[in-house]
């Protein structure tokens, strides 16, 4: 029986970084507001041409580090991302170029701020049946190009930054197993347009936070247990939740939720804002530089976003 485990992560945020005080210049918000119903005290911005996939190719390479690998032992590139660097090729496929591994499968998912989550089970999957055997899962984003500076329900929220895992074929579990969902009837609640339908061309982030918000908690929640009961294993079980870093309060509830102490909840949204798909690998490789997730303990990663889509994934680290 062949397992996938995590071989090596790493991470990467733009140099600049935007707090709320800079952003109580820009529009009409408070740094109180802010940090009371969101968590977020700073979070970074990508400078001027710098692309998702720049952001990417930097935290690849320190996940291939990290594992002792090189860029041409890399055979499935499973990427996510909601702000491409282009309509096509994919960002895969412009990280692949990149990378130097010709010829490997290379793809991007958008399914929103679970497109890692996505990516992380395509790439386990290809994994356990010996499709693959150096699958790289990522999550980059540059949200900030489509934010709208001028709209503070969203300007305060999201942020750019980018994550990656290197799977690598074991005979242990590392990768016990995900759980993917969608329900596109959500479709109107979060959202950015541009795209080839005529009825929808405003690009900027559009969202009705607080409807997010309750179906984001209620939803984690499921998803969690759905987790627990597929692999028989109490919440007692956990020694980690990484969840999707969109806002703190959902992370609190969550963790009351597992009655799981906030100490064993890794938590990046104050420094990191809402990055979308990168949230959950920036928020794993921090959890793991950190020194906080050991080899061995058992992990619980979560996101949920635009869609919705939303997805789970239990692993031994
Ligand atoms: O990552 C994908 C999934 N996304 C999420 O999970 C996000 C889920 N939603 C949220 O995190 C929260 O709903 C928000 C942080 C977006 C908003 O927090 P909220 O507590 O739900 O606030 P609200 O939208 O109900 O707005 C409350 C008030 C409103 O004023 P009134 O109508 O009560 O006078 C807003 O106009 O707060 C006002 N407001 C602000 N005030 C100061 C909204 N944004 C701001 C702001 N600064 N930046």
């Amino acid at each position: 029986m062949i397992y996938s485990r995590i071989a090596g992560t790493g991470s990467y945020l733009p140099e600049k970084v935007l707090t709320n005080s800079d952003l109580e210049k820009m529009v009409d918000t408070t740094d109180e507001w802010i940090r009371e119903r969101t968590g977020i005290e700073r979070r970074h911005i990508a400078a001027e041409g710098e692309t998702t996939v720049d952001l990417a190719e930097r935290a690849v390479r320190a996940a291939l580090d990290a594992a002792g690998c090189k860029p041409e032992d890399v055979d499935f590139i499973a990427f996510g991302t909601t702000t491409p660097d282009l309509w096509f090729p994919n960002c895969g496929v412009l990280l692949q170029a990149r990378l130097g591994c010709r010829g490997v499968p290379a793809f991007s998912v958008e399914t929103a701020c679970s497109g890692f989550m996505y990516a992380l089970a395509m790439a386990d999957k290809f994994v356990r049946a010996g499709e693959a055997r150096r699958a790289l899962a990522i999550g980059a984003e540059t949200l900030s190009r489509i934010t709208d500076w001028t709209d503070r329900s969203t300007a305060v929220l999201f942020a750019d930054g980018a994550g990656a895992v290197l799977l690598e074929p074991s005979t242990e579990p590392g990768i016990l197993s995900t759980h993917l969902h969608a329900d596109g009837t959500y479709k109107d609640m979060l959202y950015s347009g541009g795209g080839t339908d005529a009825r929808k061309t405003r690009r900027a982030i559009t969202m009705t936070g607080n409807e997010v918000f309750k179906v984001a908690v209620s939803t984690l929640s499921k998803s969690i247990d759905e987790a627990l009961a597929a692999n028989h294993l109490e919440r007692s079980a956990l020694d980690w939740l990484v969840p999707h870093q969109a806002n703190l309060r959902i992370i609190q509830a969550t963790a009351r939720k597992l009655d799981l102490p906030m100490e064993r909840v890794i938590t990046t949204v104050q420094d990191h804002g809402n990055t979308s798909a990168a949230s959950v690998p920036l928020a794993l490789d921090y959890g793991v530089r950190s020194g906080k997730i050991q080899r061995g303990q058992l992990m619980l990663l979560e996101a949920f976003g635009g869609g919705f889509t939303w997805g789970s994934a239990l692993i031994r680290y």
